[in-house]
């Protein structure tokens, strides 16, 4: 059966976009997970499948062949993969073949930090296979250099909250700090079901920060305040306030052009049938929504969402980063 890891996907309650600039962010890992399967292969290749999206591929030599599914794809999806792989081969110091399946029903390219879920569960996997020991701060760094590949410059948010679990308050040169949290954090995530690169979403936010330096500035002190209010509110429990927070948080993400139409019908639909709050999370430009609501209310803005065009799912916390599940 090989060896399986797991690692949770996430949500970004505050501070998206402005945490590539320096600004802290929220982050909660979340309980839909990604699952890597790893298991010793005597042909000397690299195999690799993702049973969701429908892909598989073959690095023989550094050679990629594309076995099932679109080319460009295939090689978006796989070559952080392999690059995590790379890393661990150097530490074994000896090449071998492999067969790494990989299962999620995470929406992949929609802000829930799929593809960093990835990299640390099939780092952790093989890892585990080659009897190589590898710390958690090791499979966060691996993780990084993956997530680059693929985002171009990130704060490296995605890599730890894969990788260490739970609820953090992260800053990209301080690095994170678990928070206290008291409540479930009831959310419902919308799905707008579209697709679209967190590359293209944090260049758009750096030109327009370069073109109007002195009004970016001021709505990153904003995001950073509404970070900082927004923890003391977790910790206490004031939902009403983390609610509030979050509609604030959004108007900045949509005054960076991050929002888009997809994405305004679902938060608005959220609000009105209840919400305490609600935005996007992670890079916007479609992806998901997620809103904040009382327990009485989760079935309406569920409801609310999905008559507005989206795919509603509720989220629960938890603290569980990367694992081994099997081997
Ligand atoms: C992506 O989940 C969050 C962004 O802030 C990019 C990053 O922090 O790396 C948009």
């Amino acid at each position: 059966m090989g060896v399986i890891a797991s690692a949770p996907s996430k949500v970004i309650l505050f501070g998206e976009h402005f945490v590539v600039f320096g600004e802290p962010a929220i982050v909660l890992a979340i309980d839909r997970r990604v699952y890597a399967r790893s298991e010793l292969c005597d042909d000397g290749q690299i195999h690799l499948r993702s049973v969701n999206l429908n892909l598989a591929a073959t690095f023989s030599n550094d050679i990629f062949k594309v076995e099932k599914g679109d080319q460009k794809e295939a090689r978006i999806r796989f070559e952080p993969v392999k690059f995590a792989i790379d890393r661990i081969l150097e530490k074994r110091g000896k090449k071998t073949g492999l067969n790494i399946e990989i299962n999620s029903t995470v929406p992949v390219g929609a802000g829930l930090g799929s593809s960093a879920a990835v990299i640390a569960a099939v780092t952790t996997s093989v890892a585990k296979l080659l009897n190589i020991d590898l710390s958690k701060e090791d499979v966060y760094r691996i993780t990084v250099g993956g997530e680059e590949l693929v985002h171009g410059t990130a704060s490296g948010i995605d890599p730890a909250i894969a990788t260490f679990g739970g609820t953090l308050q992260f800053q990209a040169d301080t690095g994170f700090k678990p928070l206290e949290v008291k409540s479930q954090i009831p959310l419902v995530i919308g799905d707008t079901g579209i697709q679209r690169s967190t590359r293209i979403q944090v260049e758009r936010v750096r030109d327009l920060r370069e073109k109007y330096a002195s009004v970016i500035e001021h709505m990153m002190l904003a995001a950073r305040e509404i970070t900082l209010l927004a923890t003391e509110a977790l910790r206490t429990d004031d939902l009403e306030t983390v609610g509030e927070l979050m509609n604030v948080n959004h108007a900045l993400l949509y005054g960076v052009g991050v929002s888009d139409e997809s994405l305004e019908w679902l938060i608005n639909a959220a609000r009105k049938a209840g919400a305490l709050g609600a935005k996007l999370t992670g890079a916007g430009g479609g992806g998901c929504m997620i809103a904040l609501s009382k327990s009485d209310k989760l079935q309406n803005v569920m409801e609310g969402i999905q008559r507005a065009g989206g795919s509603p799912f509720i989220a629960r916390k938890t603290d569980e980063g990367v694992k081994i599940e099997h081997g």
